[in-house]
């Protein structure tokens, strides 16, 4: 298996543990080299692969969607980027009712299961360390694990397509500012995205939320050790004239605890986009969103030539299978590298 990423070392259970990539698990562990290969990568997918196009690039390789939280367009997407690129896909149906984990089993046991019998494992899971846990190679036997959204700890695949259109649409990363508004407290997209910023020069990020819903310690610490400039907002008016991406998010109900539940509420109320605020964006500003929304965006506003949530989920599809083309094939995406020098 070529190791197509860096390694990198990160804190799991008190220790420093070092991820032995071509696993994907986290949004710090690619070098702007990595993203300078992908973005290239998937720009040249995304050119010659679309609906009705299937490639062989993966024949004979067998991708794992174990997904068990709820996955709308996470699942599909790679579902897709497998099929598209000649892989043969297995989906399990709601694992976390219907699998062995029901009765009991770990899902390090469920894990090294699985890795005896496909070449690479998408795992979405309720637990913030799941994909790390997972990663550890007398578990998955060195069976690349792709972290397809982990509790409220990182949704890295995210990021990247994130990145991929923000960088589409600017041409850039660097010097852009960036509003991250909505439940930042328990969302592992807006995670991701700050960790991903934090590595071009220039940016700057804005957290919008109420306080009760604003972005935890860890990110923010991050952020300042990596000299990127970074504020605290409570709300969207504050900052929508100004920014060049204005990443919204859902509140997550789901990850709530019973008693933050009426107060959360209320804070999930207080950022809507509007077509009037969207009016009132930058000409070429971008209004973004991971999906699912539930209310923070009015319908609306999709309309609004600054909208591209539903391109970047497209641009999933894309990004996906180029990170399956890396870790599967590297040999292939030298020569398609190479081709579009
Ligand atoms: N953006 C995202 O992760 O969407 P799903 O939860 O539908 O996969």
């Amino acid at each position: 298996m070529v190791k197509y990423w860096g390694k990198d070392n990160v804190v799991w259970q008190d220790k420093m543990v070092e991820i032995d990539f071509p696993h994907v698990i986290h949004a710090q562990q690619f070098s702007l080299d990595d993203l300078e290969k992908l973005f290239m990568l998937t720009a040249i997918l995304k050119q010659q692969i679309g609906k009705g196009k299937k490639k062989d690039w993966l024949n004979g390789n067998i991708v794992l969607n174990l997904i068990y939280e709820p996955s709308t367009r996470t699942m599909t997407s790679f579902s897709v980027a497998g099929l598209r690129l000649g892989a043969d896909v297995i989906t399990p149906a709601d694992p976390a009712k219907l699998s062995s984990v029901i009765k009991g089993e770990t899902l390090e046991d469920s894990i090294r299961i699985y890795a005896d019998k496909v070449d690479v494992i998408i795992l979405r899971h309720k637990d913030d360390d799941s994909a790390l846990r997972a990663s550890r190679s007398r578990f998955c036997q060195g069976v690349p694990i792709i972290n397809a959204g982990a509790g409220k700890g990182q949704h890295p695949t995210q990021s990247l397509l994130d990145y991929f259109t923000i960088r589409e649409r600017f041409g850039r990363i660097e010097g852009l500012i960036v509003a991250i508004c909505g439940d930042l407290k328990h969302g592992r997209t807006s995670r991701s995205l700050a960790y991903l910023l934090s590595k071009y020069k220039g940016v700057e990020i804005y957290f919008v939320a109420p306080q009760v819903a604003q972005m935890s310690p860890d990110v923010l610490d991050y952020l300042t050790s990596h000299n990127v400039k970074w504020h605290q907002s409570e709300t969207l008016k504050e900052v929508i004239s100004f920014v060049d991406v204005c990443y919204m998010t859902r509140f997550q109900t789901e990850r709530e605890d019973p008693e933050e539940k009426e107060i959360m509420a209320h804070a999930s109320m207080v950022n809507v986009i509007d077509e009037q605020l969207a009016e009132s964006m930058k000409d070429d500003a971008i209004i973004m969103h991971p999906l699912p929304r539930i209310h923070e965006i009015k319908w609306g506003v999709d309309k609004n030539k600054r909208s591209v949530y539903f391109l970047q989920a497209l641009n999933g599809d894309y990004i996906r299978m180029a990170l399956l083309l890396c870790i599967l094939n590297p040999d292939k995406v030298e020569k398609l590298l190479a081709s579009a020098a």
